[in-house]
C-alpha cells in the first residue's frame, strides 16, 4: 500500500486551485484585517500601528494613492470613500506612470502605496521618489518584512495570509477593508463624520464577513458557474457601472481577462455612448453593476440602451430591488449593506465568474500565461 503525498495538493486544502481556496478564505481574511482595529465598545476605529500623531494625520489635505493591477483597483474604491468621508481630494495613479511624472506635492500631501507583495518594482520606485521629495508614505501591504513595508514611513498590514494564485482575490478585499478603516479613522481625527455615523459604518463593516460567506454559498456560486459556461466561447465581455460600481467593474474585467483570456473591457456606463456602444450587438455579454442608489436610475437608462442593441445582460442589484430585473436578462442580488461598502460584496461573484470561466476553458487558473504573481522588474 502506497500513499502519494503531494505537498502542493495538501497546501490547496482540498480545493482544486489556490485561487478558489483564496476566494473562500475571504470572510476570514477580512475579519482578521479588521481584527483589533475595531473598538468593540465605542464602535470606532483604532490604528495603534500608526506612528504619526492624530494632529499630524489630520493636517493632510491631499492624498495620492499609487499601486499596480488589482491593488490599484482597491485604491479606486479607497479614493471614493476617503473623499466622501473626509473631503480630502485623492488622486489614484498606476505606479509605472506615477514614477515618471512630476507630481505636485505640498507640505500636506500624503502618499499611500498599496501592494500585496510589497515587492512590485514600479510601486517601490514610486515610494522612493516620494520619499526623496520628503513626502510621507503610508503603505498598505500583505507581507511583513517586504521592501515596501520596510521603506515606508507608516504601514498598515492586510492580514489576508499568503496569497499564491497570480490573480489576486483575498488581498483585494483585505486592501479595500483597510482603506475603509483608514478613511473612517481619518474622518474621526478630522472631525468630518460624527461619531454615530462612524459607529453605523463600523457595525455594517462587522457584518461584511458573514455577507461574503453568503455570496460564496453553493446556490450563489452555481449561478456564476452557469454564466461562466455560457460565455466560454465568446469574443468579448463588457463590464459596466458608475461610481463605485465602475471601480469594481475594472477589477471584475481584469480578473476575467487574466485567467480566462477572454477579452473584456470595463466601462463607466455613462461613457458607453461615446464609443463602446458600437461594439454591442446581439448576444454580447454585458455585466452591469447597479448597486449605487444615487445613480441607479441613470444606470438603468444605460442598461436599456445596451439592451436595445441586443446585449445579453447579467445585472447586479441590491437585495430588495425589483427594478433591475425588468431591464436585464438575469439578476444577481447582493446582500444589503451601506452603498459605500458594496464593492467588497460585488467583487465576490465576479471573482467566481473569472475562476469558472478559466476552468470551463481548461486553463491553468493559478498560473495564467505571461503573468507573474509579483512583478519585481520594471
Ligand atoms: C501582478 C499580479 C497582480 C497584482 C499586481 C500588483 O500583476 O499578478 O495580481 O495585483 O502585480 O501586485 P502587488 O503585489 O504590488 O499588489
Amino acid at each position: 500500500f502506497h500513499v502519494e503525498w503531494d505537498l502542493v495538493q495538501a497546501e490547496k486544502g482540498g480545493y482544486d486551485s489556490f485561487m478558489l481556496k483564496e476566494i473562500y478564505e475571504q470572510p476570514q481574511a477580512v475579519r482578521d484585517t479588521m481584527g483589533a482595529r475595531i473598538d468593540q465598545e465605542k464602535k470606532r476605529i483604532v490604528l495603534p500601528e500608526l506612528k504619526m500623531s492624530d494632529t499630524e494625520l489630520a493636517a493632510y489635505d491631499r492624498i495620492y494613492i499609487v499601486a499596480c493591477g488589482t491593488s490599484m483597483h482597491a485604491g479606486l474604491v479607497g479614493k471614493d470613500v476617503i473623499e466622501k468621508w473626509t473631503r480630502v481630494p485623492v488622486e489614484v495613479a498606476v505606479a509605472s506612470e506615477f514614477r515618471y511624472r512630476d507630481p505636485i506635492y505640498t507640505d500636506n500631501t500624503l502618499m499611500i502605496v498599496i501592494s500585496q507583495s510589497g515587492e512590485t518594482a514600479d510601486t517601490l520606485a514610486a515610494l522612493r521618489e516620494a520619499k526623496k521629495s520628503n513626502v510621507k508614505v503610508l503603505a498598505i501591504t500583505n507581507v511583513v518584512g517586504s521592501s515596501v513595508a520596510r521603506e515606508a514611513d507608516e504601514v498598515l498590514f492586510t492580514w489576508a495570509g499568503p496569497e499564491v494564485a497570480v490573480a489576486s482575490t483575498k488581498a483585494y478585499t483585505s486592501q479595500v477593508v483597510t482603506l475603509y478603516l483608514f478613511a473612517l479613522y481619518l474622518a474621526e481625527v478630522k472631525g468630518t463624520l460624527p461619531a454615530d455615523e462612524i459607529a453605523n459604518v463600523v457595525e455594517h463593516l462587522q457584518a461584511i464577513p458573514g455577507k461574503i460567506a453568503s455570496m460564496l454559498e453553493e446556490s450563489e456560486a452555481s449561478r456564476m458557474r452557469d454564466f461562466a459556461a455560457s460565455i466560454k466561447e465568446v469574443g468579448s465581455v463588457f463590464f459596466i457601472g458608475r461610481s463605485l460600481d465602475y471601480a469594481v467593474s475594472l477589477e471584475g474585467s481584469l480578473k476575467l481577462k487574466e485567467i480566462s483570456y477572454i477579452h473584456s473591457e470595463a466601462y463607466p456606463a455613462g461613457e458607453l455612448k461615446h464609443g463602446t456602444l458600437a461594439l454591442i450587438e446581439d448576444n454580447v455579454p454585458v455585466i452591469a453593476l447597479a448597486t449605487q442608489p444615487d445613480i441607479f436610475e441613470k444606470m438603468v437608462s444605460n442598461i436599456v440602451e445596451v439592451k436595445a442593441r441586443g446585449g445579453r445582460i447579467l445585472g447586479f442589484a441590491t437585495e430588495g430591488d425589483t427594478e433591475l430585473a425588468k431591464a436585464v436578462d438575469e439578476v444577481i442580488y447582493m446582500p444589503s449593506t451601506l452603498p459605500m461598502l458594496t464593492p467588497i460584496l460585488t467583487v465576490i461573484p465576479l471573482q467566481l465568474l473569472a475562476y469558472y470561466a478559466s476552468v470551463a476553458r481548461g486553463l491553468d487558473v493559478d498560473k495564467p500565461r505571461n503573468l507573474a504573481k509579483s512583478v519585481t522588474v520594471e
